[in-house]
């Protein structure tokens, strides 16, 4: 089987990576809109156009499902993108039902881009799953730009999040979620800044599992495949461009 994962940029590769783990003979596309990159700052009209173009090329490319591995886009487009594509589609949320749920009544706090932040999508999930009231939410935008130009450096993301955080009690927070896959990078960072007992959440681990299922009733590669073949907005690159992504990823 062939299966697709479409971001912004290189934040889906986070979620590839996980894929891999639990699928691991399938064969891969990887679709980075570097092109267009960063979403979450532009207009939701101009952004949807985007995806549109992404999910066809993959369609168009034989993918047997696609993973929208972006919450950005799956918070504008999801709904349409299913309606239009007769394939399965999964999309992404931030982690925030298990983050309440860990948390002991303390509060969860997400990161995430400012479109998502902007959705209702957003806002409906939090209504249903915070029943305590104890979310809040942040924009990290600028991570999105650290982490296309890999600028990893201590020097410059430390200032950045101690800044973003400067206005919080972070001894109030039992959980922080990463509702951009963007955002996994930046863990080692993260851990710095944030309290030793604050947990740190994604939504990949639940993506995959969630493509798993969705994906079961389809045929399997027998021999051993697992090879991925990558493309910036429709242009094939070679995986040598995303290598440093994808040995960073092992540290996060
Ligand atoms: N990786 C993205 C997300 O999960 C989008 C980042 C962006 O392009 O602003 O939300």
């Amino acid at each position: 089987m062939q299966i697709g994962f479409f971001d912004s940029g290189i934040g889906g590769l986070s979620v590839l990576h996980e894929a891999r783990k639990l699928l691991p003979n399938e064969r891969y596309l990887y679709y980075a809109d570097t092109a267009h990159v960063p979403y979450g700052t532009k207009p939701k009209e101009e952004i949807r156009g985007y995806i549109f173009e992404a999910i066809t090329f993959l369609r168009d490319q034989g993918c047997d499902a696609i993973v929208v591995a972006c919450n950005t886009a799956t918070s504008v487009a999801i709904d349409d993108l299913r309606a239009t594509f007769q394939l399965p589609i999964i999309g992404m949320e931030p982690a925030v039902k298990p983050a309440v749920q860990a948390n002991n009544h303390k509060r969860v706090l997400v990161f995430a881009t400012e479109m998502t932040l902007k959705e209702p999508k957003f806002h409906n999930l939090v209504a249903k799953v915070d029943n305590e009231g104890v979310v809040d939410y942040l924009s990290m935008q600028e991570l999105v730009v650290f982490s296309e130009r890999f600028e990893f450096g201590a020097e410059t993301v430390l200032p950045y999040l101690r800044s973003r955080l400067a206005n919080l009690d972070l001894s109030a927070y039992g959980s922080v979620v990463l509702g951009c896959t963007h955002f996994i990078y930046f863990r080692p960072h993260l851990r710095e800044v944030l309290p030793e007992a604050t947990l740190i959440l994604d939504g990949n681990a639940g993506t995959v599992q969630h493509l798993r299922n969705r994906v079961a009733g389809l045929p399997m590669e027998t021999k051993t495949r697992g090879q991925v073949r990558y493309f910036r907005s429709g242009i094939p690159t070679p995986e040598s461009e995303f290598s440093a992504y994808l040995e960073r990823l092992e540290g996060c």
